[in-house]
């Protein structure tokens, strides 16, 4: 790691530790027997929408780096790499915590998922899966092995896989979303945060669409 993937990732972790430090257990009433696991783990999926969100948007809302091509490709790749390895700390670490014990919202009382605990996991499971594509073909040999437009079509993939991450948080936090009295501290959950990180990549993409396709429409 540079200094300034360094300053990155103490940035976007740190800020994602702290809010969940914060919201469960000082605002909250978590005990601290669960921050190795339960809480880490909010944090690593908060951090995780967080890196892959910024890896898109670097560059075209973030200008930190323009002034240095080289750098802001660097930042570029190491934010998206680090983004789909803590999604997949995070499926790890779900999976091990995956209990009505801890996820109590999401179960039955036969103990087995309801149909929120079921979509969320699918999505989930598709979306870690769609990240993937933009991160192997990070690998500095891709390029030149499947070409500059297949290359292209699965960087993008990341935004698909967002879309993914968006019903993953829809299903799972919907509903708490919708209760604000019951907030700690009054911050909103993890979840209702994370989509709205996802959601902001997406809506800047959909904005450059339609200005290409304005532009174009006005060169015809
Ligand atoms: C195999 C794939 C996945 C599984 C099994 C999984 C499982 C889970 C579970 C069980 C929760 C509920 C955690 C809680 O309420 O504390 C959760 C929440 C969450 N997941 Fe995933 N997930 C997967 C993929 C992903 C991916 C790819 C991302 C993003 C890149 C992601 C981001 C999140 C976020 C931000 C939360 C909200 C945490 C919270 O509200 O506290 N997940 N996931």
């Amino acid at each position: 790691m540079q200094p300034t993937t360094a300053k990155w990732f103490a940035a976007l972790f740190g800020a994602a530790l702290v809010y969940a430090i914060i919201r469960y257990h000082i605002a909250g009433d978590v005990s601290w027997e669960h921050f190795p696991l339960f809480i880490l783990n909010k944090a690593t999926s908060l951090a995780a929408v967080l890196f892959v969100a910024s890896s898109y948007l670097i560059g075209k809302v973030f200008h930190w780096h323009d002034h240095d091509r080289a750098m802001r490709l660097v930042v570029i790749k190491f934010c998206g790499l680090v983004g789909f390895f803590l999604a997949g700390v995070h499926a790890f670490l779900s999976l091990a915590l995956l209990s009505p014990a801890y996820y109590g919202k999401y179960f039955v009382p036969d103990g087995r998922l309801n149909l929120e605990g079921e979509i969320a996991l699918a999505v989930g499971v598709i979306a870690l899966f769609l990240l993937l594509a933009p991160a192997i073909t990070t690998l500095p040999m891709m390029p030149k092995a499947i070409g500059g437009r297949r290359w292209k079509r699965n960087q993008r993939m990341g935004y698909v896989a967002l879309l993914f991450v968006v019903a993953h948080l829809v299903a799972l936090g919907w509903r708490g979303w919708l209760a604000p009295s019951g907030w700690n501290g009054g911050m909103p959950p993890i979840s209702l945060v994370a989509v709205t990180a996802a959601l902001v990549p997406l809506l800047v993409k959909r904005k450059q669409i339609k200005e290409k396709r304005e532009r174009q429409q006005s060169a015809d």
